[in-house]
């Protein structure tokens, strides 16, 4: 070392701490009984912001829009907002302007603590929770409780959009209520084409055809003729999909029941795999093999749509087929099982 050097001590002289300056609630008792209003108050907001999340979700419809957007989904996450917004404010502030403010210096030491600094942690905790004044603050106290107590409605009010499982889906009542049961499927629908919507005979499909395909009420809304709109038209879209295929009839076998649930050899199952919901389309046509690009689920289309491989627990739900007098392929019925993924209620 260079002697010639002066020391480190001299050039880095410790600084030391600033002046501290006392906030106005430290010193003056009305400015401080303001601050636990205001507190209080931001608090008070965040409960009617929650409020009006369950004002919203019953009173705003979901086909409603504001600015492009569901109306209702952008009122839910303003109010949500709101509510998780002004509590974050509020603890802010009250930590800001009422909690302890004093000022610490931690010097540096051996990473585990010893005893005397874990007693002494527990005890600063303990003066923290003192210091904050939630025992002499029973207004900022109790508004924070509610507001945090209330703000726990919001993950349970949407549980309403479950609904009934057992529900006939309608364009009056799609969701909730629209049930996991049932799908716009009904006696004598046509099946149709997706996307275009042109109903099918069976002389349209040549054997190893496979024909992605919808309910016809989705395009005239079945009996009285309207199209499904809105989320009539996702939920009956996104439940109601299909997949209809041909291969030769003494190739079929049929599950116990279902002998007549096919038309020269097309048989029709839901698109929608069994086991987390994929939609389904990746056939082959000599195994008669139905694959599910998410988890590689097969299903065998020829023998009830049997699981032979991967993690789904069931075979897809099959659409019973008939033609009507005009020659078009239509439901006998709605699916005899719910399509889709498990859940709690499904046997
Ligand atoms: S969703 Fe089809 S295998 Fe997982």
């Amino acid at each position: 070392m260079d002697e010639n050097l002066p020391a480190r001590d001299d050039l880095y002289a410790n600084p030391g701490l600033p002046e501290h300056h006392w906030r106005p609630t430290d010193v003056d008792p009305k400015a401080e009984r303001r601050a636990e209003r205001q507190v209080a108050t931001l608090f008070v907001l965040s409960a009617i912001c929650t409020v009006l999340f369950v004002v919203a979700y019953f009173s705003v419809g979901k086909d409603d829009t504001v600015i492009g957007l569901g109306a209702q989904n952008v009122s839910l996450g303003l109010a949500l907002s709101g509510a998780l917004l002004f509590i974050g404010i509020g603890i802010i502030q009250w930590a800001r302007k009422l909690m302890g403010d004093h000022e610490i210096v931690e010097y540096r030491h051996p990473a585990s603590s010893s005893e005397e600094d874990r007693a002494a942690t527990v005890e600063a905790l303990q003066l923290g929770l003192e210091e904050s004044g939630i025992g002499r603050r029973p207004l900022v106290r109790n508004s924070l409780l509610g507001a945090v107590g209330l703000v726990g409605v919001t993950a349970i009010v949407p549980l309403w959009d479950l609904g009934p499982t057992n529900a006939k889906v309608t364009k009056e009542q799609p969701y909730p209520g629209a049930g996991l049961e049932h799908t716009v499927w009904d006696q004598g629908m046509r099946v149709v084409r997706d996307v275009v919507g042109t109903p099918i005979k069976p002389s349209d499909l040549q054997i190893g055809d496979l024909v992605n395909a919808e309910p016809e009420a989705l395009f005239n809304g079945g009996e009285d003729g309207e199209p499904l709109e809105g989320v009539a038209l996702q939920v009956g879209k996104s439940k109601g999909a299909v997949v209809v295929v041909r291969m030769e009839p003494e190739q079929i076998t049929p599950g116990k029941g279902r002998e007549n649930w096919s038309v020269d050899g097309i048989v029709c199952y839901s698109k929608i795999c069994t086991h987390v919901g994929c939609p389904i389309s990746l056939y082959e046509r000599t195994t008669h093999h139905l694959l599910c690009p998410c988890h590689q689920s097969t299903f065998d289309l020829a023998d009830s749509a049997r699981v032979v491989f991967g993690p789904a627990a069931r075979p897809l739900p099959q659409l019973p087929l008939a033609v009507d007098d005009e020659g078009y392929l239509v439901a006998q019925s709605d699916f005899t099982e719910p399509v889709g993924p498990s859940y709690w209620e499904r046997g």
